[in-house]
């Protein structure tokens, strides 16, 4: 990243004033920290739009969707996550700008003109811009619905639109559109409208994320072009993320593609494939309606290694429910066992949520299928998560992946 012409201290700056007591300032190339005494900190991107906020006890993200995500934890209180109303969210961002309006008054003599310009920006975001920026977001992009908790600061490039299944009975992320493939033309112009509304904010997107369910599925001749006009725009170096690409892919789409295919998409900087493994369990399995098998899953990750590629599995706590709870737990772990995972790869472990108007929940209901408890369900996330790093040698990082704590 180019960082030259910054004249930022990369440590952290107190400017102490009668009016405004401590304030401390870290200014990043690619991010300005505020803290407020120590408590409430803001951060924010270098367009000046608000990253997070830690407010009145309570952690907030903001995503580019112009959506606000609340989480509450505290000792002896159940952790809270939610997405905040509309309202709130304005109320919110009011906030945010009276303790940054007050904070620019009284340190603005203090600081450099860097810094200055910086909360200058960051004030320009009134209510009704940041209205219009997420009217144009919408225009960009379908919602972003999930990706795996280590690219939640990827860049995402929505190379296919939806899932080419889309019949899991556990998962609605895709329900609300039919899967599009688009043309390199398309990316290309997807591409630059990115560009544009993210301005220098983009310098905060680490990494490529390519949208949506199942990217990879995309018939090899047509993928070359998207990766190609990819390479062109993101060629690294520049401010923005790496030119590495990340994605998921279901595994019915996987075993659909050689290791020949597997390994041009390598030479071409994909790095890792995201699988939902769900189970091990072909029951479970078939309950969830996932295509493919589980043995196809772990075959697929042998294929996918051979070639260089990392993998992140991910398995789903909760799912079966009580009744198929041990064969779950046990065959998962199995079948991670057998993957041979090492250190770049990956293991998430999801929680199941489903609404009671589900597939899933209905066939569950069908088949007298009772759900785990909430504390049945902790002590399978604990055992999966143990489980998991005793099945594959502590290698992999394995992790909580907590589909509510999403948002881009
Ligand atoms: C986009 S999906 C899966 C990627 C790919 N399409 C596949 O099927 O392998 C990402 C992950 O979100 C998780 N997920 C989806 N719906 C969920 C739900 N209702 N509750 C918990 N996790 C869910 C699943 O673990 C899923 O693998
Ligand atoms: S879990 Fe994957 S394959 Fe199944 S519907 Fe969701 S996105 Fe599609």
């Amino acid at each position: 990243m180019d960082t030259q012409g910054t004249t930022f201290a990369p440590a952290t700056q107190v400017i102490t004033t009668p009016q405004t007591g401590n304030i401390y300032i870290n200014a990043q190339p690619w991010s300005l920290t505020l803290s407020d005494n120590l408590r409430a900190t803001f951060v924010f991107d270098r367009e000046g739009r608000p990253v997070s906020c830690f407010l009145n006890g309570c952690n907030y993200r903001f995503g580019l969707s112009g959506l606000v995500l609340m989480k509450v934890s505290r000792p002896g209180v159940l952790k809270l996550r939610r997405l905040l109303a509309d309202d709130e969210s304005a109320h919110l961002r009011a906030s945010v700008r009276e303790h940054v309006t007050r904070i620019a008054d009284g340190i603005a003599e203090a600081v450099p003109q860097e810094v200055r310009a910086w909360l200058e920006q960051i004030l320009a975001w009134d209510e009704a811009r940041a209205r219009a920026d997420r009217e144009r977001f919408l225009r960009i992009y379908r919602p972003i619905s999930i990706v795996p908790p280590d690219q939640y600061r990827a860049l995402v490039l929505q190379v296919t639109e939806g899932c080419s299944w889309n019949r899991c009975s556990f998962c609605s992320f895709y329900r609300d559109r039919r899967f599009r493939i688009k043309t390199a033309a398309a990316l290309r112009e997807h591409i630059h409208q990115v560009k544009e509304f993210l301005g220098r904010g983009i310098s905060m997107r680490r990494t490529i994320f390519l949208g949506d369910a199942n990217a990879l599925i995309v018939p090899q001749p047509r993928l070359r072009e998207l990766f190609a006009v990819i390479r062109e725009e993101f060629p690294g170096g520049e401010e923005g993320p790496s030119p590495d690409l990340y994605a998921f892919l279901d595994i019915f789409g996987a075993v659909q593609k050689s290791c020949q295919q597997y390994a041009e998409l390598r030479d071409q900087g994909l790095r890792r494939v995201y699988i939902g493994l769900e189970s091990g369990d072909e029951a479970v399995f078939r309950l969830l309606n996932k295509p493919g098998t589980p043995q196809q899953g772990v075959e697929t990750v042998a294929q996918l290694k051979a070639v260089g590629l990392q993998v992140g599995i991910i398995l789903l706590a909760g799912a079966g429910g009580a009744d198929l709870s041990r064969r779950h737990v046990a065959r998962s772990l199995a079948a991670l066992s057998a993957m041979e995972l090492d250190g770049g790869d990956l293991v998430y472990i999801s929680p199941l949520i489903t609404p009671d108007d589900s597939d899933y929940t209905r066939r569950a209901r069908t088949l007298g299928l009772a759900p785990l408890s909430t504390d049945e369900l902790a002590a399978q996330l604990e055992e999966l998560k143990t489980g998991a790093r005793a099945a594959t040698g502590g290698r992999p990082r394995v992790a909580l992946y907590h589909i509510e704590e999403w948002l881009y």
